[in-house]
């Protein structure tokens, strides 16, 4: 299976920077396409963005976009949500559902997460779907069974290997330089498509992505880890440089 190398730009750049950004990126694959021999690129803007992002890559099929979270609802009263109908008809492929920033600072449970998933898929659209323990659950020894837990709370009936992606993120990790030893990633890995092949089939295909503190120059050793099937990439998918780095060792 390719890799999937997705840069998460969270509330970050101005219109031209996230122009700019974008172009550099598809620059960046013209001039390296091997690239996508193993690696599927997506990015996932501001929504605001969406639709400059939509722009620039219509006319090339290197890199494809999503958003970063979704409505629970499918319309209505919800001032300031968007719906995933909504994205679908923004032309994104991948919504990132259940960021350790929404769950921290907006309050969301593994709950909320599994409907907006719900969602995504209704849509025909794949989930990311993030989750990670923080400092102390890991110094306490709690990581696998909070992973395990967030996965099958967060994991719809409707997952299958084609709309879903799981990505690890240590909340620790997490724009903070730290990144978890290859040790700890490969172990929680494995946890992971073991959880998942107890809750559905076709696990074996579901891509799960590591995410904290990736950069090109440790790109390498955790993209070459058995069970992880590519990168979600906050600060250092904000330079197309560093982005398409990371993408070549995939
Ligand atoms: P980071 O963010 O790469 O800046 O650590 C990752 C993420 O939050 O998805």
């Amino acid at each position: 299976m390719k890799k999937l190398i997705a840069g998460n730009w969270k509330m970050n750049c101005s219109l031209d920077e996230a122009k700019h950004l974008i172009a550099n990126i598809i620059n960046g694959v013209d001039e390296c396409q091997e690239i996508l021999d193993r690696a599927e690129l997506t990015v996932c803007p501001p929504y605001i963005y969406l639709p400059a992002v939509r722009h620039a890559c219509a006319t090339t099929d290197y890199t494809s976009f999503g958003a970063q979270d979704c409505s629970a609802h499918d319309n209505g009263a919800y001032t300031g949500e968007v719906s995933a109908s909504m994205l679908d008809q923004s032309a994104c492929k991948y919504v990132i559902v259940g960021h350790s920033e929404r769950r921290q600072f907006h309050g969301e449970t593994d709950q909320l997460v599994q409907v907006k998933a719900k969602k995504v898929h209704e849509n025909n659209m794949s989930a990311i779907i993030c989750v990670g323990e923080t400092e102390s659950q890991r110094l306490g020894n709690l990581e696998k069974g909070i992973v395990k837990e967030q996965i099958l709370n967060s994991l719809p009936q409707s997952a299958n290997e084609n709309n879903t992606v799981i990505a690890y993120e240590p909340v620790w990790a997490i724009g903070t330089g730290k990144v978890a030893s290859a040790d700890d990633v490969r172990e929680m890995h494995d946890h992971i498509r073991e959880v998942l092949r107890e809750r559905m089939s076709g696990a074996d295909k579901v891509r799960i992505l590591y995410g904290g503190s990736v950069k090109p120059d440790n790109a390498e050793e955790l993209l070459g880890l058995e069970n992880v099937n590519g990168a979600l990439i906050g600060g250092a998918s904000l330079k197309a440089e560093s982005f398409i780095g990371i993408a070549k060792h995939a």
